[in-house]
């Protein structure tokens, strides 16, 4: 762990608000000139770090900006998800550099953030739009030793771990449409992209991308009727360091979760989120469009539709409209 991510750890540790230089030193067993250096270079990056002579250092504020220190001193020092994060000014896509650093061995839990892309994409071949500093886009690489057939436990898992940051970090209380899209008074401010790279038998590689309106004030044309972000419903600038460091170790719990088979649990979560199940829906695959009820999620993620025939059909994906 570098130095500037121990200290913010430590400044930021539950319930401190100053920590006396003397302690810093000790703990991190370093020089007191060492670590005035590095406080000065921090507060250079715009973290506001004052010093009282008789309490200490306090962190009084985070910039707004996602750095990989900061995001990373939130998060347990052994949790996979986030054991590497880069953070771009701009990219073209976060999932796009995902797979460039799964194709050359990078282990799982690397994350990468992008401040904005150039062409960050949505499911179903849509644009995602991604301004700078307004939201987070991020992509996780994961390499779960899974059937490719259980992906979709990773959208799930995914979307329970955003709501949960988003619970934690504001007051707001999101819903989850199937698959993958999160929901702030029927309007849409989350979207979850799930990658995957397999053999017959095992994914090679998953990649988790993920897209949050954080801050966004305005969308453009038609999207302005069905989206929305946190800022808009709450009213209030959301801390988007926080909220990603969150949702890393939210990630990360629910990533554990599905490795100790208690998929189930995480499942059931997912259905008290959802406003999906129990309504008629009407779901267009690509192939076909299926009418029907929305029964039950099934052990693998999927949406078990009772059709109006009467048949149980089982559909990991598509384009849902509540009828
Ligand atoms: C959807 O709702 O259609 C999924 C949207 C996923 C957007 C995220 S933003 C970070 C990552 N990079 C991308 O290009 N897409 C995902």
């Amino acid at each position: 762990m570098n130095l500037d991510r121990q200290i913010l750890a430590l400044l930021q540790e539950e319930g401190r608000e100053h920590v006396p230089a003397s302690e810093l030193t000790q703990r991190l067993q370093v020089p007191q000139d060492l670590l005035t250096a590095h406080i000065e270079e921090m507060r250079a990056l715009g973290y506001e770090i004052t010093l009282s002579p008789h309490l200490g250092y306090a962190l009084e504020r985070t910039p707004d900006i996602l750095h990989a220190d900061s995001i990373q001193a939130l998060l347990q020092p052994d949790s996979i998800v986030g054991n590497s994060v880069r953070v771009f000014a701009e990219t073209s896509s976060t999932s796009d550099v995902v797979e460039t650093l799964a194709r050359a061995g990078t282990p799982e839990g690397a994350v990468v953030f992008a401040e904005s892309q150039t062409r960050g994409r949505g499911r179903l071949g849509r644009k995602w739009i991604s301004p700078a500093g307004e939201g987070l886009w991020f992509s996780v690489l994961l390499r779960p030793k899974l059937a490719p057939a259980l992906a979709t436990q990773f959208t799930i898992a995914a979307a329970v771990a955003a709501v949960r940051a988003v619970k934690f970090c504001t007051q707001l209380r999101p819903q989850i449409k199937w698959p993958n899209d999160l929901l702030l008074n029927g309007k849409k401010f989350a979207g979850i992209l799930t990658e995957l790279q397999a053999e017959p038998e095992q994914i090679r590689y998953l990649i988790l991308g993920i897209g949050i309106d954080v801050n966004c004030m305005m969308f453009p044309g038609e999207l302005k009727e069905i989206a929305t972000s946190l800022r808009l419903e709450s009213g209030e600038k959301v801390d988007r360091v926080k909220l990603a460091g969150t949702l890393l170790q939210e990630l990360d719990r629910a990533y554990a979760a599905i490795r100790g088979n208690a998929f189930e649990k995480l499942a059931q979560e997912w259905e008290s989120l959802c406003t999906t199940l129990g309504r008629e829906i009407a779901l267009d695959t690509g192939a076909r469009v299926l009418r029907g009820h929305a029964e039950a999620l099934d052990a693998d993620g999927s949406l078990l539709i009772r059709t109006e025939h009467g048949r149980l059909e089982r559909a990991v994906g598509g384009e849902l409209r509540v009828v």
